[in-house]
């Protein structure tokens, strides 16, 4: 629904200072549309229309800062959704945390709402990377900053940084668990073993794949890993929608077509804990023995599995620190300062975009209570 987006509602745009970020050279556009007609609406709206920008940049200390997330299916996002509304809370800012349900039309429906409320920053995690273009660049028309947060931006030059756990990064680790659960609970190989992936609409997703057969392929070619099903490309093996449901049906699938005759399954690359609970159900309503599974957001429902043995490992992202880093983004935005160095730069099709990194990390039985010390709702799953 690009085409219905209106501009026109749009309060009172500042010009914010070029220099506000030479830190990480995305200069914003010497544009300011301001082109009132309609009052904003939203309940955010006394606080867009007290801001003001200083003549150094930045602006007010109490600014709207909207912040889009694609779902809340999993658990990941439903943590981004309180902490970022409690977050910016704290730091004086005033909120306005959306969800999109999975759904490109109302993602847009709901920064265009940002934009026109007055919103200063955007956060975004998007339901689809590269259906944003237009949206961004009027949200950038408006001198508005665009953060994407733990998924890319494609295809847009009005990304000004992302932040997020490295996707290929955390596919190797996941490949590599999968293949240490297979040696540790599966005897020696060769190994019979499926591949998932993720949403083919989420940038991440085609990323923890690469970064898994990075990995795993090798092992594929020297005959340790027997993919049986032969369905080894990320358009046949990703799953619509992030959804569980569909990920089970797939298993099934697999098993009934490929797994007959007492042939067992050994392992299955998972690319998140929903997916991997699915896979591990489909297995057991088969009467196969649990494989070795990987997974990634240590769910809680997730990581209780992993400590009773059941899922071999995890990955966790711990979603406060991303959260806490975008928010210092955002405090230098506001203060009209550079932002602090990239981590690295990742190009998003059309530029090389400042990438604010942090470490995914694998948890297994083995090392979940050293993984969890500093995080009393998981750690108290793990008794
Ligand atoms: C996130 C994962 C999440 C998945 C589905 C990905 O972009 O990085 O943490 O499990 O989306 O919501």
């Amino acid at each position: 629904m690009r085409s219905g987006i209106r501009l026109a509602t749009i309060v009172t745009v500042a010009t914010l200072s070029v220099a506000a970020f030479a830190g990480c050279g995305t200069g914003r556009g010497t544009g300011t549309t301001s082109t009132t007609s309609n009052p904003p609406s939203s309940s955010a709206s006394s606080a867009a229309s007290t801001t003001t920008t200083s003549a150094a940049g930045g602006f007010a200390a109490n600014a709207m800062i909207g912040v889009s997330l694609p779902w809340l299916g999993t658990q990941n996002w439903q943590e981004g959704q309180t902490m970022f509304a409690d977050q910016l809370k704290a730091a004086g800012f005033t909120p306005n945390v959306q969800a999109a349900d999975n759904t490109v039309q109302t993602q847009q429906q709901q920064i265009t709402a940002m934009i026109q409320a007055g919103a200063k920053v955007i956060v975004i995690g998007p339901v689809d990377g590269a259906q944003l273009g237009t949206i961004v660049d009027q949200a950038k028309a408006a001198d508005i900053y665009i953060i994407g947060y733990d998924r890319m931006i494609q295809n847009t030059p009005n990304v000004d940084a992302v932040v997020q756990f490295g996707s290929v990064k955390t596919g190797e680790l996941q490949g590599q668990s999968l293949l240490d659960g297979l040696a540790a609970k599966k005897g020696p190989g060769p190994y019979n073993i499926e591949l998932f992936g993720g949403g083919p609409t989420d940038p991440n997703a085609p990323n923890f794949f690469t970064g898994a057969m990075k990995v795993l392929q090798p092992k594929i070619d020297d005959g340790t890993l027997v993919v049986v099903s032969g369905q080894k490309d990320f358009p046949t093996v990703a799953t619509q929608d992030w959804d569980n449901q569909k990920a089970q049906a797939r298993m099934d699938t697999l098993l009934s077509g490929f797994y007959g005759g007492g042939k067992k399954i050994d392992g299955v690359l998972a690319p998140n804990d929903g997916i991997a609970r699915a896979i591990m159900t489909s297995c057991e309503d088969a009467g196969q023995p649990v494989p070795v599974v990987d997974g990634l957001d240590a769910e809680d429902a997730s990581v209780t599995l992993v400590w009773q043995g059941k899922q071999w490992s995890t990955t966790y992202k711990p979603t406060d620190k991303l959260v806490a880093q975008t928010i210092t983004l955002i405090k230098a935005l506001q203060a009209g300062q550079p932002l602090p160095a990239p981590t690295e730069k990742d190009n998003n099709g059309v530029k090389d975009v400042a990438v604010y990194a942090q470490d995914p990390v694998i948890v297994t039985q083995a090392n979940a209570k050293e993984v969890f010390k500093n995080d009393p709702a998981r750690l108290k799953l793990l008794t």
